[in-house]
């Protein structure tokens, strides 16, 4: 294999740039030619791909967004579209190619895998949701960033004595309110993967109040209802609860990557070349216990499946009524 490429696609992730910054320069040290892809697989169908050098990826490690650009093309999920891309790898003379991104675009890998195109998913999502990895690439620094703005809405609550119930996101995955609600001694997480009872988390709110409790941060995550639409439900329960909602939306996905994130791309990155220059294709890059790993990223997609830290969710139950 002499030269490879690499895109990002999906919802985009603070650290997309770290790990195309180690896949150019690693890949270039160990003497292949590096190729970029604009847009996702939008840009692979369409034939944006350009030559990266070591100086396209100056200043990268530490910028939030992709400078490859990202793209939601769900005309990839058909036979057509794939076909068409692999002629264009093939048209450039790439032999090897690295997908960032969520689990939607390691489907893309896997249509690439099956197709014969020797292709390394590397995990790029805020979520935390894709199996065959304890930790995806943008998670630590979009917590953080929630963090940041749970500390601030406590100080206005506790001022009002209020609640706040705190949408983040997570369609299908509740670990960004999962660890924000426990970094944050939040009152109550509320995720897609735990079920829970409406009637006794008001209980609970109520009783935290009579113990003097001069706030109540709820850290809900999107997939679960809306923010508005749990306070609707709250208020059948109790009018008291001077609720107030915060959706903090696409504030959680921008930002600098933490020195954590920058860390794991840069080593995600490093795998994924590795791995091509043993002509190891058809599989996803991780990180378990500290170190990093690969799996078939067939195999891994069809059973695996992330699961939260479910003794984090009973340690909150614990430390915070
Ligand atoms: P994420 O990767 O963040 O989960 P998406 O679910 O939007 O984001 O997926 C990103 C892209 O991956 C899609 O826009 C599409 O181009 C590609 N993709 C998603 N699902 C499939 C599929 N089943 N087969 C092939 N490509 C897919
Ligand atoms: O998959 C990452 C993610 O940020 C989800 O948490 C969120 O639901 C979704 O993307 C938002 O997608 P979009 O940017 O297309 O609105």
């Amino acid at each position: 294999m002499k030269r490879i490429a690499v895109l990002t696609s999906g919802g985009d992730a603070p650290g997309m740039n770290a790990a195309v910054r180690a896949i150019v320069r690693k890949g270039i040290y160990e003497g292949f030619e590096v190729y970029g892809i604009n847009y996702g697989f939008a840009g692979l169908v369409a034939g944006d791909i350009r030559k990266l050098n070591p100086s396209d990826v100056s200043d990268m490690i530490g910028r939030g967004g992709t400078f490859l650009y990202s793209a939601r093309y769900p005309e990839f999920a058909n036979r057509e579209g794939q076909e068409k891309g692999i002629e264009q790898l093939k048209k450039f003379g790439i032999e090897g190619l690295v997908v960032i991104g969520g689990d939607g675009s390691y489907q893309g890998a896997v249509a690439l895998t099956k197709l014969g195109f020797p292709t390394v998913g590397v995990p790029g999502t805020i979520d935390n949701d894709i199996p065959g990895t304890e930790y995806t690439i943008g998670f630590d620094t979009a917590i953080n960033t929630v963090l940041e703005a749970l500390d601030r809405l406590r100080d206005t609550a506790t001022s009002h004595v209020r609640t706040f119930i705190v949408e983040v996101m997570g369609r299908r995955a509740g670990d960004i309110a999962l660890w924000t609600g426990v970094a944050s001694g939040a009152e109550q997480i509320l995720i897609p993967e735990q079920d829970f009872d409406l009637e006794a988390v008001a209980k609970e709110i109520k009783q935290g109040r009579l113990n003097g409790k001069k706030h109540t941060l709820i850290l809900l995550a999107e997939g679960v209802m809306s923010g508005d639409e749990l306070a609707k439900k709250l208020r059948e329960y109790d009018s008291d609860f001077h609720t107030r909602v915060t959706v903090l939306g696409h504030v959680q996905r921008g930002g600098a990557p933490s020195a954590r994130d920058r860390v794991l791309a840069s080593r995600m990155g490093a795998k994924a070349i590795d791995l091509l220059k043993e002509d190891i294709g058809g599989v996803c890059v991780g990180v378990k216990a500290e170190e990093i790993i690969y799996s078939d990223i067939v195999e891994t997609l069809a059973n695996g499946k992330h699961l939260p830290n479910l003794e984090l969710y009973q340690l909150n139950k614990e430390i915070s009524f």
